[in-house]
């Protein structure tokens, strides 16, 4: 008779984007989502992808042209090329959890995230488009966004950030997207010392 386990050992990736690595807000706001994760599953394994130490290459003709040649007429540098995309979709296909820590930059998302995206979105391996429209095929996984912010944004036409992260992730098949967003950590110390404990109380409530 077989039984069927819970998955006792999930996965949780780590991406964090701040120029200042893990020094950023964002980075700090993200650790604190993870210790939290840690808690509910000490036997977790967490892999960090520190896109502001190591970040990946942006987006140019040769790489999408590589992506879009098939596999049996790519030349060598052409399936390296598609081989560091490959690598990056199936490190967070395998994660249960992916934590995002996420920056504003001159109103934006950091250029290494942008980057970090362009590598994700491959038409008929993350999404594909059928008579119904765009088809995400990554699979549903829990996706916790750390933003951190100098100024306060928030349900304001400056904030870009949260519907394009949302578009993006929902395009490539993650609807399941929470938010931890830290604020106006320009204004004062207070202000962000008081930021970092509202969002504390917001990553204890966060599902598992
Ligand atoms: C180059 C740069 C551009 C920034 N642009 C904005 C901005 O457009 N709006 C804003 O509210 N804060 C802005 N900030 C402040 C950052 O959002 C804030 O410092 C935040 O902590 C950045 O996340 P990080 O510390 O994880 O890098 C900017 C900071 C830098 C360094």
């Amino acid at each position: 008779m077989s039984t069927i386990t819970p998955n006792s050992s999930p996965t949780l990736l780590q991406i964090n984007t701040s120029l200042f690595a893990d020094k950023g807000n964002s980075s700090v706001l993200a650790e604190n989502i993870v210790a939290a994760w840690r808690k509910k599953h000490p036997t977790g394994q967490v892999v960090v992808r520190d896109l502001g130490s190591s970040p990946v290459a942006h987006l140019d003709a040769a790489r999408v042209i590589a992506l879009n040649t098939p596999a049996a007429d790519r030349s060598a540098e052409q399936a390296a090329i598609v081989a560091e995309s490959d690598a990056l979709i199936a490190e967070l296909k395998a994660a249960d959890t992916v934590v995002l820590g996420l920056p504003m930059y001159n109103f934006g998302v950091p250029s290494q995230l942008k980057a970090y995206l362009d590598h994700l979105a491959r038409a008929g391996v993350t999404f594909r488009y059928t008579a119904n429209g765009p088809e995400g095929l990554i699979g549903d996984r829990h996706l916790i966004v750390a933003a951190a912010r100098g100024g306060i944004h928030l349900g304001l036409p400056s904030d870009s950030q949260t519907a394009f992260v949302k578009t993006f992730f929902n395009f490539i098949g993650i609807h399941n997207i929470e938010f931890v967003y830290v604020e106006g950590l320009a204004y004062s110390a207070e202000h962000k010392t008081k930021a970092f404990e509202l969002a504390q109380a917001e990553i204890e409530k966060l599902a598992a």
